[in-house]
C-alpha cells in the first residue's frame, strides 16, 4: 500500500502520521507529501522524515482544471494507492475523486456535520458551545461532507481561549489520526 499525504500548512498531523509509518504501527508505506503551498512548514517536516515532497501552486498549473490534472499524473506515476488529507485546505476535484473513490480520508476539527469549512474551532468556541469535536471522514465532492469513520469529542471549557481550545483539539487530532488510518490500512 502506498500512500500519499495532502497538507496546505504547519504540519503537525503529518508529522504525526510519519512517525507511525515509521515505527510500522500503520501498514503501508508513507511514499509522498504532496502540498499546495510551497512555503509550508508542512515542507520542513517532510525532510526530517526524508518523505518525497512535490508542491505547487493553482496558479503556477494556470488554473484548478490543470492543477487537478497534475496532481493525478503525479498519483499515477508514484503508484498512489491511498490519500490521506491532513490540514489540506482545498476541495478534492472531480478527477481525483473518480480515480480514489473510497480511498482519501480527512481529518477535520469539529464534530461533524457541525462547522465544516473553515475556522471550525473559532467559530465553535464563539458560539459558546460546552464541547466540539475532531472527525475522520472519506471524502466525497463536498465540503467536509463524505462519510464518517470515527468521531470524539473535545470538551471547551469555561475559560479556553482560541489557543487553548486548539491546543486540546490538536492533541485529540493527534491521538486519533495515527490510530484510525492504521484500522482502515490494516483492513485493505
Ligand atoms: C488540523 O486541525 C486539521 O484538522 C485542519 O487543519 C489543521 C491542520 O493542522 N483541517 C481542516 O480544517 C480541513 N477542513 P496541521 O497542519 O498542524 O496538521
Amino acid at each position: 500500500m502506498r500512500v500519499a499525504i495532502f497538507a496546505s500548512g504547519n504540519g503537525s498531523n503529518f508529522e504525526v502520521l510519519a512517525q507511525a509509518f515509521q515505527a510500522k504501527k500503520i501498514a503501508g508505506n508513507l511514499v509522498l507529501l504532496f502540498c499546495d503551498h510551497p512555503d509550508a512548514y508542512v515542507i520542513e517536516r517532510a525532510k526530517k522524515y526524508k518523505i518525497k515532497t512535490v508542491s505547487f501552486t493553482v496558479k503556477e498549473c494556470g488554473g484548478k482544471g490543470l492543477y487537478e490534472k497534475k496532481i493525478a499524473q503525479l498519483l499515477e506515476q508514484e503508484n498512489i494507492d491511498f490519500i490521506a488529507l491532513a490540514g489540506y485546505m482545498r476541495v478534492i476535484g472531480p478527477l481525483i475523486l473518480s480515480k480514489y473513490e473510497g480511498k482519501i480520508v480527512n481529518i477535520h476539527p469539529a464534530y461533524l456535520p457541525e462547522y465544516p469549512g473553515l475556522h471550525s474551532i473559532e467559530r465553535a468556541l464563539a458560539d459558546g458551545k460546552q464541547k466540539t469535536g475532531v472527525t475522520i471522514h472519506y471524502i466525497d465532492s463536498g465540503v467536509d461532507s463524505g462519510p464518517i469513520i470515527a468521531q470524539e469529542h473535545v470538551a471547551i471549557l469555561a475559560d479556553d481561549t482560541l489557543e487553548t481550545l486548539e491546543q486540546r483539539v490538536h492533541a485529540c487530532e493527534h491521538r486519533m489520526y495515527p490510530r484510525v488510518l492504521a484500522q482502515i490500512l490494516e483492513k485493505r
